[in-house]
Parts: structure tokens; sequence; C-alpha cells
């Protein structure tokens, strides 16, 4: 199958991307538009075999050129963190909004299967039990809610178009590749420098983790054998406190616990977020990776792989984090 991939620079994609050309032989065409968070770095083994476009899903006359010969778009371009969509929301409607809607607009014209990664976040904060695709959608950052704009776009174009649509949304994923302002690949890395932990407020939000193979394999389940029109939600085997999360990583790092530093609260924090994925898993996807296994992989990958973060850590990063956590990093 011949693939457009929409932001397979970033975390998820890029290893969609890998799984893609790996485990199913597919040709995959990628169109990204390299914000901070994509990388040609994320797609280093994979650069030769496939064919990259850099441009952006809001810009008509790039995704034209970049879906030519394609038989599916699976649309993975974001703007992803929830701080940075706090601090200055505009960037996020034109990304996660405006783009899905030039997209949808492509595949209505070619007539393109479409699949829309989404997230567990578009349900909003849940304290007990987990959440199904029939639950309501009740968003709280303006990440979140753009990301749920997108997806009711998605079924409109089903519903009222026609367009074959699929909604997959993922629970909180962890793995390789992912860039360091996220919870867990930020601790690790400051556990290992020996810079402070910044934990958000009492530190028991809740996080259902699924590692980044798991869902793109998930999405790729949705793609091969999802009902046009119909949303899946792919949720983690496991959840955890975000204290526990930290507390594991000082034990797999050997960092001192006198670095984790509780911080100013997110505003508006959810507390939980946790998604039954029976639907999914009717369709014989299944997670593969526990969060003990996956947390401990995705440490020695770090340690192992300085070359692809200390270009970050030693760019704008380091200005992002100095606004948002008012302290510099110390290495
Ligand atoms: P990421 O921030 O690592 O990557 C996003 C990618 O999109 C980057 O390569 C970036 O350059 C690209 N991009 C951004 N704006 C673009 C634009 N206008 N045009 C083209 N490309 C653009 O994000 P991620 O964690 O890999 O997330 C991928 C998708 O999965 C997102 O849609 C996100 O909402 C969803 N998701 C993420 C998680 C998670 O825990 N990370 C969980 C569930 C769902
Ligand atoms: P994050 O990785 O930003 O994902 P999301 O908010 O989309 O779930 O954050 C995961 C959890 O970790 C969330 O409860 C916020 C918390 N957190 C911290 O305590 N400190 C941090 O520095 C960051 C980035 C997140």
């Amino acid at each position: 199958m011949k693939l457009l991939v929409c932001g397979g620079a970033g975390f998820i994609g890029s290893t969609f991307v890998r799984l893609r050309l790996r485990e199913h032989g597919d040709e995959v065409t990628v169109l990204d538009k390299l914000t901070y968070a994509g990388r040609r770095e994320n797609l280093h083994d994979t650069l030769s075999e496939i064919q990259f476009h850099h441009g952006a899903i809001e810009n008509p006359a790039a995704v034209a050129d970049a879906l030519a010969g394609c038989e599916a778009i699976v649309n993975f371009a974001a703007e992803t963190h929830v701080d940075r969509s706090i601090a200055d929301p505009a960037d996020f409607i034109v990304t996660n909004m405006q783009g899905t809607h030039v997209l949808l607009q492509a595949a209505r014209e070619r007539g393109l299967r479409y699949v829309q990664v989404s997230t567990d976040e578009v349900y909003g904060s849940i304290d007990s039990g987990s959440f199904t695709e029939r639950s309501l959608l009740a968003p709280s950052s303006p990440y979140s809610a753009t990301k749920t704009g997108a997806d009711l776009l998605v079924s409109s174009y089903f519903h009222t178009y026609g367009l074959e649509t699929v909604i997959c949304r993922g629970s909180n994923n962890y793995g390789p590749y992912q860039y360091p302002e996220k919870l867990i690949p930020l601790m690790i890395l400051n556990a290992l420098a020996g810079d402070r932990l910044p934990v958000y407020g009492d530190g028991r939000n809740v996080r259902n983790w699924l590692y980044v193979e798991d869902f793109a394999r998930g999405i790729g389940h949705a793609l091969s054998y999802g009902a046009p029109g119909e949303a899946y939600n792919c949720g983690g085997p496991d959840e955890c406190e975000n204290l526990a999360v930290v507390s594991a990583i000082l034990q797999l790092t050997g960092a001192d616990r006198s670095l984790v530093e509780h911080v100013t609260d997110r505003p508006g924090h959810d507390r939980r977020y946790s998604l039954s994925a029976e639907k999914l898993e009717a369709l014989g996807w299944a997670p593969r990776t526990r969060f003990e296994e996956g947390l401990a992989r995705t440490v020695d990958w770090y340690r192992d792989h300085e070359w692809w973060w200390e270009p970050v850590r030693s760019g704008a990063y380091r200005e992002y984090y100095e606004r948002h956590y008012g302290r510099a990093l110390k290495s």
C-alpha cells in the first residue's frame, strides 16, 4: 500500500513509518513541517526508503504534491504539547484544525481512505473507570480542544460526504525518539544529567501508559480493519501516578531522590486519563509491552542515544525550558 504519513518526522509518526516499512512493506511518503518536534534524525534509518516532503498540512499545494500516487492518508501532524498550548494556542488552531481540514478536502477530492491519529485527551478527565468511544467529548486544554475539533470535522466528512474516515485515539505514549518536553523523556534526561525533576502539583495525576510501537500497530489495525466513520480507542495496559513514574526513573537511572522538586501545577491539569480499548481489541489488536518493561527499555535507549538528544538539549529547548520552569538546565 502507498501511504501518505503526515507528521511522520515526529515521535509516533516516525515509529509508524519504521513499522510499516519493516512489517508491511508499504511505500511511504512523509509530509512534515519539521517544527521543533519534527526531526529528520527521527527517520535516520529509513530516509533512503521513503519519499520525504518538507511542507505543512495547512498548505493545499504541499499536500497535493505529496499525495501523488497515495492510496490512504494517516495524519499524525499536530502541535502536541499541552503546556505550549496553554502558553500560546495559535499554532494549535492552524495545524490541528485548519491542517486537518486541508487533508480531509484532499482525501475527499481523490476518494482516499483517511486515518486521523487522536488522543484520549478529547474525553477530558475521569476519576474512575474508563472512557469508551461513546463517551462525551469534554476536552480541557487548547491542545485537546483543537484535537476534538479535528475529530468532529473528520466525522462530519464521513457523515456528509461519505469519506472513508477512521479515528484512532491513543493514551499517553512513551518510548524512543520522544521530544524531552514530555514527562518521561524529560525526567530521564534530567535524571541522567543531575538536573531537577519538576513534578507538577502533588504529582498524583494518573496517566494510562502505552508503548509507542503498540500505538503504531493499533493505528495500523485501524487503517486495515477499522469500519468507516468509526473511532477506536487504543489504551495502554497500565496506569500510573506521576510520582510513581518519577520514582521508577530514579531507580532505573540511579539518580538521587533529592532531585525531585514539586513545582506550580499546570492550569486546568486533568487528573486522570483512562481508555477502554475493547473495540480495537475486537479487531485483533493487543498491547505487547507492559509499562515496567517499556520504561526500562526507554531509559536504556536514551542512555545509549546521546547523539539524538544532545543537539536538542543544547538548542532552543534550553530557552523553552528556562521560560517554562523558571530555571536553567545545569547541563
Ligand atoms: P510530535 O510533536 O512528536 O510530532 C508531531 C509531528 O508533526 C512533528 O514531526 C512536526 O514537525 C509535525 N507537524 C507539526 N505541525 C505540522 C504541520 N502544520 N504540517 C506538517 N507537519 C507538522 O507528536 P507525537 O507525540 O508523535 O504525536 C503524533 C500524533 O499522535 C498527534 O496527532 C498527537 O495528537 C497524537 N497523540 C500523541 C500522544 C502522545 O502521548 N504523544 C498520545 C495520543 C495521541
Ligand atoms: P505530559 O507528558 O505533558 O502529557 P499529558 O499532559 O499530555 O498527559 O504530562 C504527563 C503528566 O506529567 C501530566 O500529569 C503532567 C505531568 N508533568 C509533570 O509533572 N512535570 C513535567 O515537567 C511535565 C512535562 C509533565
